[in-house]
């Protein structure tokens, strides 16, 4: 008989439970090994459909389509054990109507297993929210700059800028808080604002680029690692992991070319 005890996920009440105390650490992952490393030391894990840049070279998250974030979204489930899984709702599946939503992120916890999905619209999106948590879908919400709708704000553009424009981010925070949302994504606005959105509402704040008085944060983890290309302005890197996969590979290239190939130890012998 085992005397391991079995390890328990983080819930949404969990997460929900932490406004102003220690602060939540979150990171993105896309596949099943770096998942089970971020498993270690998150309290969630988002599956972002950042994975269409990040993983499959698309320009933007528009293109990223459901069957990409639930192939994604359960190779993380598998990998981890510990950390609640969010997954999140690519464009187009939830945005028409609360029922065509209600039915994306259903389909979205069946295939995947997750914990909770993520959608992107503060006041706009409050009555959708409220659907799916009123039918047993956890949501968190994210505001600020949301890529989903970057034609619309003529690109990646940091929200706050003008403070007059502050009331109505601080109007959508509150409106997805109202409506049930646990904990809301910040993203992209400039720091009094973000601070101003902390104080306003009893969900937690997770920032990205955003403010450290959020009551979590959140990177892309290929970011934060060195491995994208052109991370964002306010992305510290932990790791230089683009350098040294370069290094590896051209090693490994130039012993191929020299003739250089594995000896004894890396062969298989006729015993
Ligand atoms: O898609 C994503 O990775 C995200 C985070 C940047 C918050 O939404």
């Amino acid at each position: 008989m085992s005397t391991e005890k079995p390890v328990r996920r983080v819930t949404v009440p969990q997460i929900a439970g932490r406004k102003g105390g220690a602060p939540i650490v979150s990171l993105t992952s896309y596949h099943a090994h770096t998942a089970a490393i971020v498993d270690r030391h998150a309290d969630f894990i988002l599956v972002g459909d950042s994975l269409g840049m990040v993983m499959h070279g698309m320009e933007t998250t528009l293109g990223v389509s459901m069957e990409l974030m639930i192939m994604h979204g359960r190779a993380v489930v598998r990998g981890t054990r510990r950390a609640l899984i969010v997954v999140d709702m690519p464009f187009g599946s939830y945005e028409e109507s609360p029922g065509i939503a209600f039915r994306n992120a259903a389909r979205i916890m069946k295939e995947t297993q997750c914990g909770a999905v993520k959608l992107e619209g503060g006041a706009r999106m409050a009555e959708t929210i409220r659907f799916l948590t009123e039918r047993g879908v956890p949501v968190m919400a994210h505001i600020g700059l949301t890529p989903q709708s970057s034609h619309v704000m003529g690109g990646f553009k940091t929200q706050g800028r003008d403070s007059d424009t502050w009331d109505a981010h601080v109007e959508d925070a509150r409106a997805v808080a109202g409506a049930g949302a646990f904990a809301v994504v910040v993203e992209g606005v400039v720091e009094p604002l973000a601070r101003r959105i902390t104080e306003a509402v009893e969900i937690p704040t997770i920032g990205i680029g955003a403010s450290p008085d959020c009551d979590g944060q959140i990177l892309v983890l290929e970011d934060m690692l060195g491995l994208g290309e052109r991370p964002p302005r306010f992305v510290k890197v932990y790791g230089r992991l683009g350098e040294e996969i370069e290094r590896a590979v051209s090693t490994y290239a130039d012993e191929v070319r020299a003739r250089n190939f594995p000896g004894e130890d890396h062969v298989y012998r006729q015993e």
